[in-house]
């Protein structure tokens, strides 16, 4: 890859000089293509908001004509981002290197005269959260076999993060908008920007704590372990969103009926799982495989990192090839305990009290955009 210090204006136009070692990380990047800022001006018309299709933590997306007809999706970092410069340079180096069915593919990246940009794969069927829990504006139908797919799908990416990458890699942030569907509604597994390495030899790396809440593991929310059984427990809840229909926590339904888990939780245990499944599907689907998901959904969800499945076994799980053995489903650590819960940084064991929760802000439960603890925490500016 060419290099081309000159375009790392960031000092210049008001962001923080990099280090010569972050410099040096993104020429080492390979396998992407370098856009000019120009080049991806005129793709989107401007930035225009026509061609707008989201926003985010990040910033805007722009859904862009990128030379010889491919379409891209433009993701621009805007200056007031939470996320900075080491979430840029993770999303490249991690997506550039590996390719799988079920992630998304990035195309390439600018870095000119303070703009970040990063351009993918456009995809056509947008978000999870945009179609299946959200306005839905193509009004796409999700059957039976399209959600199968779907978990299915998604836990086969994650499975190859967390299994088939040397060194692993955990993705912290697996929810609803960062699951994009192609146009056959093949999910594909989006924004690599908080995702980390986690050498085979080490089973936890300590971070600062970043994430979604409603997905984020109790356990790394509270100490900042972060051990992969962090991504399998967003995945639990995910999968139960995807079969159910509804988003993990909804504070316009009666009490009792916010927080998803807890719904699914009440319901295995009267043995009605089935009457969770989402009533769009009229029906039409198969009772047998959609509470084997829901089950799933709860091993993924429960109290200790231990308890739950490794992603590869989930797969198993969910195609039917592996037995569940309800015996070890147990209460899952829910949203409402959760929710008193203060999310916090790594501590020293000499800090960490056991069940020693402070209470968190009030409304952080409905929170959907990733969260960091505190500003800039982890990139090193
Ligand atoms: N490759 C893509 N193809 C099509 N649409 C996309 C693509 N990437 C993002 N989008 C759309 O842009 C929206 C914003 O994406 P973005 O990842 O910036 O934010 P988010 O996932 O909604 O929130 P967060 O910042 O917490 O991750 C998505 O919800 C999706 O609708
Ligand atoms: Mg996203």
């Amino acid at each position: 890859m060419a290099c081309f210090p000159f375009l790392l204006g960031w000092k210049t136009s008001g962001h923080p000089s990099l280090s010569p070692e972050v410099d040096e990380e993104i020429y080492a990047i390979d396998n992407v293509k370098i856009f000019t800022y120009n080049e991806l001006r005129k793709a989107t018309d401007g930035f225009s908001d026509f061609y707008k299709i989201g926003e985010g933590g990040f910033g805007p997306v722009y859904k862009a004509r990128l030379k010889g007809g491919k379409r891209g999706a433009v993701k621009i970092l805007s200056a007031t981002s939470s996320q900075g410069v080491d979430e840029f340079l993770t999303e490249i180096k991690i997506i550039s290197d590996i390719e799988h069915e079920n992630l998304a593919k990035l195309y390439g990246y600018c870095v000119e005269n303070g703009h970040r940009i990063l351009v993918y794969n456009y995809l056509e069927n947008n978000s999870l959260a945009h179609t299946l829990l959200g306005m839905n504006p193509k009004n796409i139908q999700f059957s039976w076999r399209t959600r199968y797919r779907i978990g299915i799908g998604v836990a086969r990416g994650l499975a190859f993060l967390h299994e088939a990458m040397q060194p692993y890699i955990v993705h912290r942030d697996i929810k609803a908008s960062n699951i994009l569907l192609d146009t056959d509604m093949t999910p594909k597994i989006s924004d690599f920007g908080l995702a980390k390495f986690i050498p085979p030899n080490m089973t936890h790396v300590s971070t600062r704590v970043a994430g979604t809440l409603g997905y984020l593991a109790p356990e790394y929310a509270v100490t900042g372990r972060l051990t992969r059984k962090a991504d399998v427990y967003s995945f639990g809840v995910l999968l139960v969103e995807i079969v159910c229909g509804r988003k993990n926590t909804d504070m316009k339904l009666p009490l009792g009926e916010q927080y998803l888990l807890e719904k699914t939780w009440e319901l295995y245990e009267r043995r009605e799982l089935v009457g969770l499944v989402d009533v769009a599907m009229n029906g039409d689907f198969d009772a047998e495989e959609a509470c084997r998901f829901l089950k799933v959904g709860l091993l993924c969800t429960q109290q200790t990192s231990k308890q739950r499945p490794s992603m590869s076994t989930a797969v198993k799980m969910l195609t039917g090839e592996l037995q569940i053995d309800d015996n070890k489903i147990k209460k899952p650590v829910l949203i409402s305990d959760y929710a008193d819960w203060k999310v916090r940084g790594p501590q020293k064991p000499s800090e960490s009290k056991s069940n020693s929760y402070p209470a968190a802000s009030s409304g952080s439960q409905n929170q959907t955009t990733s969260i960091f603890t505190s500003e800039n925490s982890e990139r090193g500016w």
